[in-house]
């Protein structure tokens, strides 16, 4: 029975999987860039392109005020987010797959620093859903859906770990490793983990605004 979900997941739900995620997150970007239009009909189209880049520039890099005054949380999203790439794009078992399906491959990480970084950022999920329950200001405004986003991302994590320390049943683990990840990506469009393709033009016009006003891009 697990053989049969198994197949599944590796076959027609990734392929299903990443046609919601590509699909659904251009569909955001288009409806994000009509209600930008229309917001701005009538006034002067004074995009201010360098303050939009420098914008992005200060939140990646991270020169940002909130990395000033939160430096714990911009460790520990740095923390989540450079191990969670590196290990979705670099994992060799993971470039394989793709080589096997589509005959492109690029070099890979050695597997025991993908341990060391998948235990990294389920460290830094672990930080950012504690500082959501104790901080009292930001727990006044986490809702359950923040929490269960954490929690959606930290189970292909989790379940990946598992699967390749052999903990467990391992059929059983690299299923689970396989849908929680189909899932992820299917939602992604629809949570607020949509900030993968939004992040970019909401903080180019926030920086663009904020450049305006001369108040900094950042
Ligand atoms: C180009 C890609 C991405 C960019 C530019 C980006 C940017 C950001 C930024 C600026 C934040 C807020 C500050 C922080 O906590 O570091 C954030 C938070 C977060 N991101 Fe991303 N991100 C990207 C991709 C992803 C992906 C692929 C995932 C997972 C599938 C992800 C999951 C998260 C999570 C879980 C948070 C914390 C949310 C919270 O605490 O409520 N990000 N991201």
């Amino acid at each position: 029975m697990i053989h049969v979900v198994y197949n599944f997941a590796v076959g027609p739900m990734v392929w299903l999987a990443f046609t919601i995620c590509i699909t659904g997150l251009a569909y955001r970007l288009i409806r994000y860039r009509r209600k930008a239009v229309a917001a701005k009909k009538g006034l002067p189209g004074d995009f201010r392109t360098t303050w939009a880049v420098r914008s992005m520039l200060y939140y990646l890099l991270p020169l940002n005020r909130t990395a000033k005054s939160s430096p714990w949380s911009t460790v520990a999203g740095f923390a989540l987010h450079i191990p969670l790439l590196v290990v979705a794009f670099f994992l060799s078992a993971h470039v394989i797959m793709l080589e096997q399906s589509w005959g492109v491959a690029w070099p890979t990480i050695p597997d025991v620093w993908a341990d060391v970084l998948t235990i990294i950022a389920l460290a830094a999920l672990g930080f950012l859903a504690l500082k959501r329950l104790l901080h009292p200001a930001l727990r006044g405004l986490t809702e359950p859906k923040d929490l269960l986003v954490l929690l959606l991302v930290a189970l292909p994590l989790l379940t990946g770990l598992a699967a390749h320390r052999q903990w467990g049943d391992y059929p059983l683990m690299l299923t689970l490793h396989v849908l929680s990840a189909n899932i992820l990506l299917m939602l992604i469009p629809f949570t607020k983990l949509s900030h993968m393709a939004l992040f970019f033009v909401s903080r180019a016009a926030t920086g663009s605004d904020f450049g305006k006003r001369q108040v900094g891009a950042w």
